[in-house]
């Protein structure tokens, strides 16, 4: 056949000679169209925009959860009561694993496991920077503080409550005075007022 002699190659081995058999024209455009397409998904979600990649999708979904999850308690008031029943009330109970977990996630690494501070203040003693009342760990919380050393969350959690539950655990962390904790910076400051149910 006058075809099959055109698409023989030069090549030939131990007398046999090769096929130029090369690719189809429309797989070698979809190989292209994929290399295309890997390029531009890169640049939309892996050049570090906030809001998108699996991390935000995570983050809007986690808020969906968290607004069905918070459901009854709705959306808590960064004050000194609120914060208080978040640490004794029973109630509360379960929405402390969400402080907790919150602060082993995100906290840890300058603060410490237990607290006991880092590259972050230690937590176990009496001792605060720029706390004074359980509703300055919020602000600090939300805020950041020392031009991002602490960084602000405000922007990075999924509900406003988490703020709040996290400054919860970190205030009941307050007096366990982790043994090898970091010396205490700052001021020492008056105990948290006494949770009265009410
Ligand atoms: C990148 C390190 C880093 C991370 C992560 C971090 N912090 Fe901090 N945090 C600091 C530093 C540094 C300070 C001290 C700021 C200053 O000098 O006033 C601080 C201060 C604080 C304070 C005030 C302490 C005081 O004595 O005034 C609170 C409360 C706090 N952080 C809570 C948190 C929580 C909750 C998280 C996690 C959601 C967190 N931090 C994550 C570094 C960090």
């Amino acid at each position: 056949m006058s075809t099959q002699n055109e698409l023989l190659s030069d090549h030939a081995y131990d007398g046999i000679q090769e096929y130029d058999n090369p690719l189809p024209g429309w797989w070698k455009w979809l190989f292209v169209l994929t290399c295309v397409f890997a390029a531009l998904y890169w640049v939309y979600f892996h050049s570090g925009v906030d809001g998108r990649g699996i991390h935000a999708e995570y983050d809007r979904h986690l808020g969906e959860v968290m607004v069905q999850r918070f459901g009854e308690i709705g959306v808590l008031e960064p004050n000194e009561q609120t914060i208080l029943k978040a640490m004794y009330d029973p109630a509360f109970e379960k929405y402390r694993k969400v402080g907790e977990a919150t602060y082993k996630t995100n906290c840890v690494q300058c603060h410490g496991i237990a607290g006991e501070g880092g590259v972050g203040p230690n937590m176990t003693d009496n001792y605060y920077k720029s706390i004074k009342g359980l509703e300055d760990i919020v602000s600090v919380i939300q805020n950041g503080a020392a031009n991002g050393a602490m960084p602000p969350w405000k922007n990075r959690f999924s509900h406003p409550n988490i703020a709040i539950l996290t400054a919860a655990y970190i205030a009941s962390l307050r007096g366990t005075n982790v043994a090898g904790g970091k010396a205490a910076e700052g001021t020492e400051i008056s105990p948290w007022p006494k949770y009265e149910a009410k």
